[in-house]
């Protein structure tokens, strides 16, 4: 079977960059993202492919490229349906708020909707892909609905799990470690499927990173690939604190082990906390998963990850705090970065939400710089939290434009997130501006801190005893 015609369903974070690529790739076939935000569609038209909703590094290019020639961005979500021969399904998969579950399993009303309106405009078969992030089994309910509500056409479900990373998320598209399909690979026609998607993707990728496999276990490799990722951000985040107290530095920690081949060196980079749309939400769905297995000591295992990641971002607002000498109240704390990680502009989860939290709760004022998330964004962040008034976030919490300009007149910096341009600023210069001492709290261990305190700067970082240039090596979040 060769595929014509893709559909997307969601426009997000995975739909708009995966599509962006597949269309890139694959230039015979016609690929349409749907969603039903008018907002979002509109941006990822707009003229200025600078504005599509989405930053991340190369995909404007890439849109710049293939859309209008096969890639388009629609809210006709029954055509584009209706028109394709693979419907990838790629919308938000949150954790949910309400009812059984609520705080731990997926909410999968989205999923839902999708697979009954699906069912309700197909009249020829389709090969449904599951990109969202499912619990294990949900291929099944998706089969049922389609079968049971559809007009009695032919439905082949594909799980096709995404591992990018926002932030790389082109070159991890463009390079992927593996795709993995997984599919009925006991019927002739779950075979066809698989092979059908297989082929999209053999345009660039080499076909030994092409994995198939049956589809619970492909649902269940990207519940536990986030969750072996967040894992060894929580490990090595709990031995920072532990450096901490002894004098240990948490950087020459993470080269000795990660030198070992068996840990190797990635995801060894100590943190205020990790954040995004996805660790959190698929460990706890996994959490919830074992639980309803009666699977207790599985599931309380993978629940410490996130207990370790909440410690890591509440302990290190408490040590502002604490260094500050006890009280933070009134005083202007300067964050540098609000993205839960670099390159991106999504703030999901990002760990600077929470930090910022504990210190509203301490009555600090908070002056926000990062270059690409917006002013609105992160009042809504804080808004989302429902711990204080919009009117408190107001008054409290300022958004700049420049990282001298948060950190002119302040008591303290916090980098939260690690954008390239913190560790090249004219550090002196925000030296001179601040109120003194002047405290550095770099929550992402990326700034040269022995010229930090030669230039006079009190610095504490995650992992490391505290610094000045009185007392290069006084340990200080110990006590
Ligand atoms: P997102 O919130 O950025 O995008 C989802 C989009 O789906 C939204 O624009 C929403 O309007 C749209 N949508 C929801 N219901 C719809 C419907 N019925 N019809 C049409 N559109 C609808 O989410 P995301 O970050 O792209 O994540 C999507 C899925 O991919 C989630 O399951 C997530 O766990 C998974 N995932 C995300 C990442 C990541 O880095 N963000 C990586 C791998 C996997
Ligand atoms: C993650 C997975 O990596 C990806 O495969 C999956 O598809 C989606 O979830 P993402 O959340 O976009 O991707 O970014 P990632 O690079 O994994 O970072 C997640 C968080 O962990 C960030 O807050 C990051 O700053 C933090 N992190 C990562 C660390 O604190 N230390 C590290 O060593 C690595």
């Amino acid at each position: 079977m060769k595929i014509k015609n893709i559909c997307c369903i969601g426009a997000g974070y995975v739909g708009g960059p995966t599509m962006a690529v597949i269309a890139q790739k694959c230039p015979e076939i016609n690929v349409t993202v749907v969603d039903i935000n008018e907002k979002r569609i509109a941006a990822w038209n707009d003229e200025d492919v600078e504005n599509i909703p989405i930053y991340e590094p190369g995909l404007s290019a890439i849109v710049k490229e293939a859309r209008g020639r096969n890639l388009f961005f629609s809210t006709e979500v029954d055509k584009a349906i209706d028109e394709a021969e693979l419907i990838f399904i790629s919308v938000n998969t949150p954790t949910k708020t309400y009812g059984i579950g609520k705080g731990m399993a997926a909410d999968l009303k989205y999923i839902e909707l999708c697979a009954r309106q699906i069912a309700r405009v197909a009249t020829t078969d389709k090969i449904i892909v599951e990109k969202s992030t499912l619990p294990v089994r949900t291929a099944e309910a998706l089969k049922n609905i389609l079968d049971n509500t559809g007009n009695g056409v032919n439905y082949q479900i594909l799980s096709n799990p995404e591992f990018l990373a926002e932030g790389t998320a082109i070159e991890d598209l463009h390079k992927p470690d593996r795709i993995l399909i997984g599919g009925d690979v006991d019927s002739e026609e779950g075979r066809k499927a698989m092979q059908a998607l297989v082929d999209v993707y053999a345009s660039w990728v080499p076909k030994e990173q092409i994995l198939t496999t049956n589809v619970w276990s492909s649902e269940l490799s990207k519940l536990t690939a986030n969750a072996f990722l967040a894992q060894r951000v929580s490990s090595i985040n709990a031995m920072s604190e532990l450096c901490e107290h002894t004098g240990a530095d948490v950087n020459e920690i993470s080269k000795a082990i990660g030198m070992d081949s068996r840990i190797g060196p990635k995801f060894l980079k100590s943190s205020v906390g990790f954040g995004g749309s996805c660790f959190q939400k698929d460990i706890l769905n996994l959490v919830y998963i074992a639980k309803s297995y009666g699977l207790n000591e599985v599931a309380d295992y993978w629940e410490q990850v996130i207990i370790m990641n909440d410690h890591q971002k509440r302990r290190f607002a408490a040590n502002i705090v604490k260094t500050l000498y006890n009280t933070v109240s009134g005083k202007k704390i300067a964050f540098l970065g609000w993205a839960f990680k670099k390159d991106t502009n999504d703030t999901r989860e990002a760990a600077a939400i929470y930090v910022a939290d504990h210190l509203l709760n301490e009555q600090a004022d908070i002056v926000v710089y990062d270059p690409k998330v917006k002013a609105e964004q992160i009042y809504a962040d804080l808004e989302a939290l429902e711990t204080h008034s919009s009117d408190e976030i107001h008054r409290r919490v300022k958004v700049v434009n420049t990282a001298q300009e948060a950190c002119k007149d302040a008591h303290a910096v916090a980098v939260l997130t690690e954008w390239d341009e913190f560790k090249g600023l004219d550090w002196k210069a925000v030296y001179d501006d601040m109120l003194k001492p002047a405290f550095v709290f770099d929550g992402r261990n990326i700034l040269d801190i022995q010229k930090l305190s030669q230039i006079g700067f009190v610095t504490s970082v995650i992992g490391q005893a505290v610094k000045s240039k009185k007392t290069m090596k006084e340990p200080s979040m110990a006590n």
